[in-house]
């Protein structure tokens, strides 16, 4: 049996078992996918003793996705400008490394929540590792206008150049910020800031969210609730991260078995399981 596994520090909590082990079930594809605790210094030598083992493939979460293009044989596009990923798979002497945080999100918020992206406005707080992840393919789907916000403005400042090209592509005007220059009003808002861990405030102007928008805090649980509670009292659509989370799980078991599981049924099964 082919086996895959979640890379991460903490791991414990990965819903990403349970999400696997459901598309191999409704694929009729036999797999085995396992949680592995990694030392914090120890991811490189994690991964290579998972392919000595026969691994075909692993995703990996905080807070070694930085560390995964080092280690990659062959990185995508996505990769690339990211600067992070979230997903390998192993083939003979290569390691293939994606990212499909982005088009999970993407993925997300055109199809599960129908609200699309092209010609709208956007403001994405946040240039950490979850920010980068998702920068590129938002991009790609042609929003008018993506502001990017971090309460450090350099970081954000530095993954809006590395991803002007894109922009100009698809034709989207890409700005930085730091969360004080944050000014107007945005169709979508997208928090992707640690904030709420750190029990900070909200790490958006109240003005930044249009009638109607569509607020989406790319966590879930209990630390989504800060963010999703403010943009609910303003009037905002808001969406947790539970729904990217099953749409990047759905990307990368296409990515390993080239087909693509029902994640809209995962996704309303697994909402069902923490109701
Ligand atoms: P992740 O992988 O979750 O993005 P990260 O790379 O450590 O983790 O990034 C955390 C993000 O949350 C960053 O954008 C960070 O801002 P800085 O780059 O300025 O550190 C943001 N963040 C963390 N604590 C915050 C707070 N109290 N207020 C606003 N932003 C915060």
């Amino acid at each position: 049996m082919d086996r895959y596994c979640v890379m991460g520090n903490p791991v414990e909590h990965s819903k990403s078992p349970w999400i696997h082990a459901r598309f191999a079930a409704l694929t009729g594809q036999e797999i085995e996918y396992t949680r592995r605790l990694v030392p914090l210094d120890g991811f490189a030598e994690g991964v290579r003793a998972f392919r000595e083992e026969g691994g075909r493939g692993c995703n990996v979460t905080v807070p070694f996705k930085f560390e995964v293009p080092a280690l990659a044989t062959h990185a995508s596009e996505r990769v690339k400008l990211a600067e992070a990923a979230n997903c390998l798979r192993f083939e003979g002497d290569e390691v293939r490394a994606e990212n499909t945080d982005g088009v999970g999100l993407v993925r997300d918020i055109q199809v599960n929540a129908q609200a699309p992206l092209a010609g709208r406005t956007l403001l994405l707080v946040g240039a950490g590792g979850a920010g980068a992840g998702v920068l590129g393919p938002l991009l790609e789907v042609g929003p008018a206008r993506v502001l990017v916000a971090n309460r450090g403005a350099g970081k954000a400042a530095l993954l809006v150049e590395r991803h002007q090209p894109l922009a100009r592509r698809h034709g989207v005007q890409l700005h930085a910020c730091g969360l004080d220059g944050i000014t107007g009003a945005f169709d979508v808002v997208i928090n992707a800031t640690a904030a709420s861990l750190a029990g900070a405030g909200i790490p958006v102007p109240d003005g930044a969210l249009r009638p109607g928008a569509l607020a989406v805090d790319l966590m879930y649980g209990p630390a989504a609730q800060p963010f999703l509670a403010w943009a609910h009292s303003r009037g905002a659509v808001a969406r947790d991260g539970l729904g990217m989370l099953v749409e990047q799980a759905a990307e990368a078991f296409l990515f390993w078995r080239g087909v693509r599981p029902p994640s809209a049924q995962v996704l309303a099964e697994l909402r069902a399981t923490l109701a």
